[in-house]
């Protein structure tokens, strides 16, 4: 996602405000926003989080933190919760294949209900239908805050009852993000708990919830991505205060989150940055010893499949050439990374497997430096999710970041504006971390490699 890199602020750009009514797609709320509140005609200013309300076409169909449907590849019909097996009496069987052999991947209704509502508003029927086709793609679902935890029980229920209708098991992708003083060494993500103020408490809690909702729902396979960029920051980041605070709550929680999670099934794989990150030969020692005491110290569980590279990032799976700012990096791309990494984690104790997101890694050469992160510019949708890696090291090439989500936003006046966001291969204006970005998305269409 993010990388180490820390780039000298630019300076801040003001928001510009249109007195009146906000456009479609335009903020109109949220802590510190100062702008117009209501929306222009055709639009409803719609909450998506205490930082930012936004204009979406239409009426209120779009979406809040609740799903309305699902896509229409994937007809069903969220079940009740009456209607859910009890959870199982002890701890399930991990199997000894790939997670996803055997499985269909559940889609998000979340995502597809943003993707409809980007596509509709597309005018040219050739991009809208390319738009509207990107809700098949599966990605995952991010828990970045407790109040996600309701959409996981509707598609645990909904997975559940498509799986016994169809007769096709169903897998359901979470990342799990939430830690307190989350994003330590950047802004654009900053999260909802403090440690300051009982943030492992309230983090113990948010995978409590997780767990008891996986539970009822043993049918289902859950696989996870664990709190993206949160060990990396520990690997290289401890010189920047807040990742050095948070240096033994993240280890605490996150060790509570993999043994919590192993004992009700869910495989897991943590986050390990990307190759222009861990990837640089003096961070990749490190780095392994740091991955391979988390999982002894969670026990070794073999739920705990491996590492997820390039969550949120750019960066190609196997790179033509490379790209001229890896700067010499012998780990230009996330399989040279990879190929490094595995050997250093077997030889600390750690027989990992990883999973690599290629979500909007379509286009290659553009970005100004390696360690820019934020709705780079010229990038398209990429490969798409597979299990046919090429590897035997990689389980899946999955797309974990939602594409059309932005990476954070540019309104300098944000609590969460990261300067990074303002750079010159950042798209601009952006909205808040996670919400949605039509120009963006629509960028990501249009230069999808392979085409949509
Ligand atoms: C944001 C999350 C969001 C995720 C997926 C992150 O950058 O902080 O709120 O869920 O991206 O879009």
């Amino acid at each position: 996602m993010k990388s180490a890199a820390f780039l000298a602020a630019l300076a801040a750009i003001l928001p510009a405000y249109v007195a009146g009514q906000a456009q479609t797609w335009a903020q109109c709320g949220g802590i510190g926003f100062t702008g117009p509140t209501t929306c222009v005609a055709g639009s409803v200013c719609t909450k998506q989080n205490d930082y930012y309300s936004q204009c979406i076409p239409g009426s209120a169909t779009t979406p809040t933190s609740a799903p309305t449907s699902a896509p229409t590849s994937q007809p069903s019909q969220p079940s009740s919760t009456s209607s859910a097996p009890s959870g199982p009496s002890s701890t399930p069987t991990p199997s000894a294949n790939n997670p996803w052999t055997g499985y269909q991947i559940y889609l998000s209704p979340y995502y597809a209900n943003e993707v409809a509502a980007a596509a509709k508003a597309i005018t040219d029927p050739t991009l809208a239908a390319k738009a509207a086709s990107v809700a098949n793609i599966p990605n995952f679902t991010w828990l970045d805050s407790v109040s996600k935890i309701a959409d996981l029980k509707t598609y645990l229920a909904d997975a559940s009852a498509l799986g016994k209708s169809s007769g096709q098991k169903q897998l359901l992708q979470i990342v799990v993000y939430d830690l307190p003083d989350r994003d330590c060494a950047a802004k654009a993500s900053n999260g909802e708990f403090s440690i300051a103020d009982n943030g492992l408490a309230n983090y113990q809690n948010y995978i409590d919830q997780i767990v008891a909702a996986v539970k009822q729902f043993p049918d289902v396979r859950v696989v996870a991505v664990i709190e993206p960029d949160s060990l990396a920051n520990l690997v290289t980041n401890l010189n920047v205060q807040k990742c050095a605070n948070a240096k033994s709550t993240y280890l605490t929680a996150v060790n509570y989150a993999l043994k919590q999670l192993s004992s009700v099934g869910v495989y897991q794989y943590m986050d390990a940055g990307h190759a222009g990150w861990l990837g640089w030969p003096a961070n990749l020692t490190p780095a392994a010893q740091l991955f391979a005491q988390v999982y002894s110290d969670a026990g070794k569980s073999p739920f705990i499949k491996g590492l997820a590279t390039n969550v949120a990032n750019y960066n190609a799976l196997s790179a033509a050439s490379p790209d001229p700012i890896t700067q010499g990096d012998p780990n230009y791309d996330e399989i040279h990374y990879i190929n490094a990494l595995a050997p250093a984690l077997q030889s600390a104790g750690f027989p990992a497997t990883f999973i690599v997101d290629q979500g909007r890694s379509g286009q290659q050469n553009h970005r100004q430096q390696w360690g820019d992160w934020c709705n780079i510019k010229g990038a398209g949708f990429g490969t798409r999710p597979t299990t046919n890696t090429g590897s035997s090291l990689i389980d899946s090439i999955v797309w974990v970041k939602p594409g059309g989500e932005s990476d954070g936003t540019s309104n300098s006046s944000s609590p969460r504006f990261d300067s990074t966001c303002s750079l010159s291969d950042a798209t601009q204006p952006a909205p808040e971390a996670g919400t949605w970005f039509q120009a963006y998305f629509e960028t990501l269409v249009s230069k999808a490699n392979p085409p949509l």
